[in-house]
């Protein structure tokens, strides 16, 4: 796991989307794994503004969404696949069939759930996904006790997520939807490369477990010290509480150019 501490939410975007543009210069093709809630929103708009200066083009590129709230309508703006369009793909040249999500409103979730997992395979696989982290430590919303080996399916919301994504509903947890689809910890650590983003002191003990605690279900992002290529970018805030600060500092400090991300 490489921990990458940086100054601000805007350097930590800048470095995410160099490493997708990067991405998509070696291959146009490539598959993303895109995040909802409100870590990835200014890599988004660094993308956006990528695009538009013309450096970068998702034309041929696909994306897979991370999860989905079950039962809220087609049109609610707080669904994701909604959200996702609004914040990234409408922004830029993704093809209009190029973005696929779980589909919280199938009458057998289940079977939409295994229809999903193979729809990552027969695309190849995630080249890069984009990842946030919980305060309760979950990975997408595999909340913890969740299975390491899981795959997509149906989990409920712990009641911190629900109050912490009530901001998103006008402050109000009971208009929370209490299930989600979410792609499985098992089904996240086949994409190749990670990158998860974290800001803010209200994640530092989420994060201080998945980069230095013991690998466990009850936080869920610690599997991510199994992943043979991950990258975790945080502010000054979010790395608070981690024991080897300075040496995740002096080692970015020296990283040879060439390695990129
Ligand atoms: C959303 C997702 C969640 C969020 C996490 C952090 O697709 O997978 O795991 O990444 O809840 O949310 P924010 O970024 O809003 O703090």
């Amino acid at each position: 796991m490489e921990v990458v501490i940086l100054p601000d939410a805007q350097t930590i975007a800048a470095t995410a989307a160099g490493a997708i543009a990067e991405l998509l210069h070696r291959r146009p093709d490539a598959v993303l794994g895109l995040a909802t809630g409100s870590s990835p929103l200014a890599l988004y708009d660094e993308l956006v503004a990528r695009h538009q200066a013309g450096q970068v083009s998702f034309a041929r590129a696909k994306a897979f969404m991370l999860d989905e709230y079950v039962g809220l309508p087609a049109d609610h703006p707080e669904r994701y696949r909604n959200v996702i369009d609004r914040a990234f793909a409408s922004r830029v040249d993704l093809a209009p069939d190029a973005v696929q999500g779980p589909d919280g409103l199938a009458a057998d979730l289940p079977a939409a759930c295994a229809a999903y997992d193979q729809a990552i395979r027969d695309a190849g696989g995630v080249d890069l996904q984009i990842l946030g982290i919980g305060s309760d430590g979950h990975i997408a919303f595999n909340e913890p006790g969740s299975s390491l080996a899981s795959r997509t399916r149906v989990k409920t919301l712990t009641t911190q997520t629900i109050s912490d994504n009530a901001r998103f509903f006008g402050g109000d947890a009971a208009a929370v939807p209490r299930h989600v689809l979410t792609q499985g910890l098992g089904t996240i650590m086949e994409a190749r490369h990670l990158v998860l983003m974290a800001t803010g002191r209200a994640k530092a003990e989420a994060v201080h477990h998945m980069v230095e605690g013991g690998v466990t279900a009850m936080w869920p992002g610690s599997l991510l010290q199994f992943h043979p290529h991950a990258t975790v970018l945080l502010d000054d805030a979010a790395a608070a509480r981690l024991q080897l600060a300075g040496y995740y500092r002096h080692t970015y400090a020296n990283k040879p150019a060439w390695q990129g991300l």
